[in-house]
């Protein structure tokens, strides 16, 4: 219940703060302290026969009755009944209130209206940003008090209509060539505009980096091709050194074994110089089979048509 309560409360006090704020903005007059004000409140026909009376705040500041006048100056006021007030300050602001009557103190004419008082606008610092990560360029109009202020903003002369908050975000794209900015703050009663900001920003980086990284990625695909490429041709000669290695070895280690097996079988009957001898021997046995030269220029076939006599034997 006392939260209830509570809750009422606050919402009939944010009520109440919200009917005086509204009251508060509905001002329809502003003026700016230290210069003059005419209350334009206009009566035709006014004669020095009518009651004339401006009341501000509900205190009487001026009255004039047959003529004479009792409060307030006579020149501040203009034939048809306007009011002229002069070095206004900040306790000038209320509601002002002008009544025509006639003798018989019958009301002829009624004027209400509220004015505010308020500081001229100081004159804005506009300043930019680039922003390469969005490719954009980010302006801010700056100004001490900027609350319930207007801004505006204008490119090349032009006003942008739609842009009326202190900061304005233009992509890189549209800022081809040299474009002069200006904001301009304006209140009720003055408007002051920014010094022209002609913004220089580098070019949408990102497209430049995009290229430099496909060119990169390019030089190292190509390169890492030719590496692989230049692996592969050594990993195949390797393999065929390797081989030929293999097949000599085996042929010697064929031819060695044979030449073992002969010297085994040949030691027993032949003298133990044949050892010394025995390559001359082969050609010597050979000249049935083979002509000289063709012995001479391949050796390691020779073994092979006496393969079958050795081992005959052996078996
Ligand atoms: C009149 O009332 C307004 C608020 O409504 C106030 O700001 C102002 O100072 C008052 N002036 C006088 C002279 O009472
Ligand atoms: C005042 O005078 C006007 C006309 O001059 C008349 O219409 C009105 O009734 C009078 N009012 C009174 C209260 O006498």
């Amino acid at each position: 219940m006392a939260c209830f309560a509570a809750t009422l409360g606050v919402i009939i006090l944010a009520g109440f703060i919200n009917l005086s704020a509204a009251n508060k903005d509905a001002c329809d007059l502003y003026a700016v302290v230290g210069e003059s004000l005419m209350l334009p409140f206009v009566h035709d026909g006014l004669v020095n026969s009518h009651k004339l009376r401006w009341t501000h705040n509900s205190t009487i500041i001026f009255y004039r009755e047959k003529g004479r006048v009792s409060v307030g100056k006579s020149e501040d006021i203009s034939t048809a009944g306007s009011l002229l007030l002069k070095n206004l300050q900040f306790s000038s602001a209320g509601t002002y209130q002008a009544k025509v009557l006639i003798p018989n103190d019958t009301m002829v004419e009624t004027w209400t209206h509220r004015l505010c008082m308020m500081d001229k606008v100081s004159k804005p610092q506009l300043t930019y940003m680039c922003d390469p990560k969005s490719s954009a360029v980010n302006l801010n109009c700056h100004v001490a008090y900027p609350q319930g202020l207007v801004f505006s903003w204008t490119l090349d002369e032009k006003t942008f209509t739609s842009e009326t908050r202190p900061t304005l975000s233009i992509s890189l794209a549209k800022l081809k060539g040299e474009r002069s900015f200006t904001c301009s703050v304006a209140n009720k009663v003055s408007k002051e505009k920014s010094n022209t900001v002609r913004p220089t920003c580098k070019g949408p980086p990102p497209p430049t980096l995009f290229c430099f990284t496909s060119t990169t990625v390019v030089a190292v695909l190509a390169g890492g091709a030719s590496l692989i490429l230049l692996l592969l041709i050594i990993i195949i000669i390797l393999c065929c050194c390797h081989r030929c290695i293999k097949t000599q070895m085996r042929r010697r280690d064929k031819g060695a074994l044979r030449m073992l097996s002969l010297n085994k079988r040949e030691s027993d009957s032949i003298s133990p110089e044949y050892e010394t001898m025995h390559p001359n021997e082969y050609t010597e046995n050979r000249p049935a089979q083979l002509s000289i030269d063709s012995e001479r220029q391949q050796p390691s076939p020779v073994p092979k048509p006496r393969t079958k006599t050795p081992q005959t034997p052996n078996i």
